[in-house]
């Protein structure tokens, strides 16, 4: 039996997700619903056999879904997801998980014994370079990892408003902190050192730091930095991660993974899988199936990666190093 799918916001990653679950086998999507009814029905009109919906409750009274897909900005999540889990339906949703720890944090609790399929959007997680990089550095003793978000300002109006992303390290570092959770464990203490330098001047209404670094020390005592920009021009830019262990370097970024030990370049590999399509398919096979174990990002475990960004932002601000609980 084909699987109802639902999906939430208009935008890029709504039609990124929606083109997705249009190639999957026995996988209908059913429902759009945006800010308007117009832009959901416009929408709609991409996806043969969708029905576009202005409100979350009318879509979810008219259609009976199988799944939703959340693909709001930040500063929407909340209710969507408090509905869902009222009504007990699985939902996928994108990073980050909110603007703050108070929404997210009323959501985990509401989530607890509630024993839902949910899905989080750390997509690096399906790559097989990262597969690859978990194997590679596993006997390893890691002593420091050093990562980077550098680019420029996505131009949506909600991404240069704090209370709109939640700033840079929250919206899009936050890749980075979860693909750092995921290979090198768990953050035991930030400190974070913000500023804006360049684009408060250049663009209208930018509230958000474009520069920053966050000091890390994990759990088990590796120590780590982490830095990002977002005030370069277009098309320049950097995403990565590099991991000093006893036994030499390894580099990764979205396409490549390499390894230099005392014998030099050991090994490299390209990646050119599509991870969006993979954490996809782990997300419709746990709903069709029960079986969550293809699923590498639980609401719960992104929450353990959100507590991390959103510590740095309160050190950002107070100027000393916070604990993560
Ligand atoms: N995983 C990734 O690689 C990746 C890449 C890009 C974006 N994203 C994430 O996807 C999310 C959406 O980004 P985008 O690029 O699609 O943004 P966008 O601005 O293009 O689209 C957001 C859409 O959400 C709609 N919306 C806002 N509040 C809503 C609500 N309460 N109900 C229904 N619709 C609502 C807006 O009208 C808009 O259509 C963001 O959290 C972003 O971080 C993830």
């Amino acid at each position: 039996m084909s699987l109802q799918v639902g999906i939430i916001g208009t935008g890029s990653f709504s039609k990124l997700h929606s083109n997705i679950l249009m190639e999957m086998k026995d996988v209908t999507l059913k429902a759009i619903c945006g800010t308007s009814q117009k832009k959901a029905e416009q929408m709609a009109t991409e996806f043969e056999g969708a029905i576009g919906y202005g409100h979350l409750t009318d879509m979810l009274e008219a259609e009976k879904l199988d799944a939703v897909y959340i693909c709001v900005p930040p500063m929407a999540h909340g209710d969507i997801e408090k509905e869902l889990i009222r009504r007990q339906i699985p939902f996928f949703v994108e990073k980050p998980l909110g603007v703050d720890l108070e929404t997210v944090n009323s959501i985990v609790s509401q989530l607890e014994g509630a024993s839902l399929i949910t899905s989080v959007g750390y997509h690096f997680r399906y790559k097989q370079s990262v597969q690859k990089l978990i194997e590679t550095v596993e006997n390893m003793q890691i002593g420091l990892v050093t990562g980077q978000w550098m680019g420029d300002m996505p131009q949506v109006p909600w991404w240069r408003k704090q209370d709109g992303s939640g700033g840079q390290f929250i919206e899009q570092t936050t890749h980075i902190v979860d693909l750092l959770r995921y290979v090198a464990g768990d953050v035991e203490e930030v400190y974070a050192s913000y500023e804006n330098r360049v684009t408060e001047n250049k663009y209208e209404g930018v509230e958000v730091p474009d520069v920053g670094t966050v000091t890390m020390k994990l759990k088990s005592g590796v120590v780590v930095a982490i830095s990002n920009t977002c005030m370069m021009p277009g098309g320049i830019g950097q995403v990565g991660m590099s991991i000093y262990t006893d036994e030499g370097m390894v580099e990764w970024d979205p396409n490549h993974l390499k390894l230099t030990g005392v014998a030099g370049v050991l090994e490299t590999t390209l990646d050119s899988d599509n991870p969006y399509t993979k954490e996809s398919e782990a997300f419709i096979h746990a709903v069709r199936t029960g079986d969550t174990s293809k699923i590498l990002s639980s609401y719960q475990d992104a929450y353990e990666t959100h507590k991390v960004t959103c510590a740095a932002l309160e050190s950002s601000r107070t100027g000393m190093p916070v604990k993560v609980n």
